[in-house]
């Protein structure tokens, strides 16, 4: 029988397009997920989307005795854990919550994987993990720095957490895949990004404009050292971060030990960059007003990627147009999310 792999927070905005990634190519995927930030209806539309029966368990990553039940019926060889709180601004102000779901989360995860002699481990990391780099762009050996709030501490102690488990014990064999801006959606407009409450990430907010849910875009800050004042991001599709974590899987089955990856274009566009290819792309108007600085934002950053092109064989092939008509192509026909009714597309050419 096939082995299987774990894909914890799979009902996710990342994870759900991991999931299709791995499916296609031939993996049987076991989802765990406490749908904290997301719904059963994600597991419905994999189904659809993939042809396929995803097992899916609705349960918590911090619950030993549903990890040894898992680890137990399946033949797990390899775990892709995206499962994670993720807003920078409720780290702020619940931090406890944040340590707790995904540090001590992440280490009962490890243990029950260590009880079963599962070693193979894809983490999703952050680039936030670099705080306010030196230099851009930004390569793995330059090190970590400092994140600048709670939800960006997780990260790297979970990272801190890893390296020394690798270092103990051989067996393992662990990817920190660092991501820059996850964007767009699958081409198919069946799954998507459906951030739960007010948005905060840019490409949500501009969509929300341009749906009329929020009246006009607010640009933090028109005074940064850049290109036209406004922060500069690498923003790279969310099916080309998937193809990572496939690339990255196969290469850890045979190579051990720690390894960092960045998982970006290694191209940065600024705010006003996007906001114009937005309209250029849609026809669309989007009003924005310059507000101040928002505290904690940086204003460079983008990847040096060419660490995960020699190693994982692996570069992002989606441009800023494919990224864009593709969210739009999901927010437009979802505009409450996976709350709306689910548009099947006639011709299923997509991967
Ligand atoms: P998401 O919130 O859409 O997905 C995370 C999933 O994990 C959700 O479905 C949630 O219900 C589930 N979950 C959370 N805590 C859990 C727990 N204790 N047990 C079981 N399930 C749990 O987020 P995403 O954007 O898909 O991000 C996936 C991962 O990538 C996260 O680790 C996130 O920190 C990381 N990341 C995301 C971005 C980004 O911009 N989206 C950038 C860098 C890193
Ligand atoms: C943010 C988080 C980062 C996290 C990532 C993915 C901060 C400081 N960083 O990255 O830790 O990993 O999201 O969840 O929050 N912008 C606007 N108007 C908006 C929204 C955003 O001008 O309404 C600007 C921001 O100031 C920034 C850029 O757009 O310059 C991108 O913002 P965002 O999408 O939130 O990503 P990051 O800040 O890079």
């Amino acid at each position: 029988m096939r082995k299987t792999t774990l894909i914890t927070g799979g009902a996710g905005y990342i994870g759900s397009h991991t999931a299709v990634a791995l499916i296609n190519a031939g993996h049987r995927v076991l989802v765990l997920d406490n749908l904290c930030n997301s719904c059963r209806e994600c597991i419905a539309r994999l189904e659809l989307l993939t042809h396929t029966r995803v097992d899916f368990i609705n349960g918590d990553i911090g619950d030993s005795i549903l990890l040894d039940k898992i680890f137990s019926r399946y033949d797990i060889d390899a775990v892709v854990h995206f499962a994670s709180l993720k807003s920078v601004e409720e780290s702020i102000r619940k931090p406890l919550d944040y340590y707790a779901n995904n540090v001590a989360g992440t280490l009962n995860l490890c243990r029950a994987m260590a009880r079963h002699k599962v070693f193979n481990l894809v983490f999703s990391s952050s680039a936030t993990v670099y705080g306010d780099p030196a230099k851009t762009p930004i390569p793995e050996d330059i090190g970590t720095g400092k994140p600048v709030n709670p939800y960006g501490r997780t990260k790297l102690m979970i990272e801190e957490l890893l390296t020394d488990l690798c270092y103990a014990d051989p067996r393992w064999s662990v990817g920190l895949l660092r991501y820059f801006n996850p964007i767009g959606a699958h081409e198919s407009g069946m799954i998507g990004e459906d951030p739960s409450g007010r948005p905060n990430n840019l490409l949500p907010c501009l969509t929300q404009v341009a749906i009329g849910r929020i009246p006009e875009l607010t640009v933090y800050g028109c005074d940064y050292p850049t290109v036209d004042g406004t922060c500069v991001r690498d923003y790279i599709h969310v099916v080309d971060l998937a193809h990572g974590h496939l690339k990255a899987l196969e290469v850890l089955h045979e190579k051990g030990g720690i390894n960092a990856w960045n998982l970006g274009t290694g191209v940065g566009y600024s705010v006003l960059q996007i906001i114009q290819s937005f309209e250029d792309i849609t026809g669309i108007s989007i009003p924005y007003r310059f507000a101040p600085r928002r505290v904690g934002d940086i204003a460079k950053c983008w990847a040096d990627p060419r660490k995960a092109g020699r190693e994982l064989g692996w570069t992002a092939q989606r441009d800023l147009e494919q990224m864009i008509v593709d969210t739009w192509r999901w927010q437009s026909r979802n505009p409450l999310g996976y709350r709306s009714p689910c548009v099947i597309p006639s011709l299923m050419t997509v991967k």
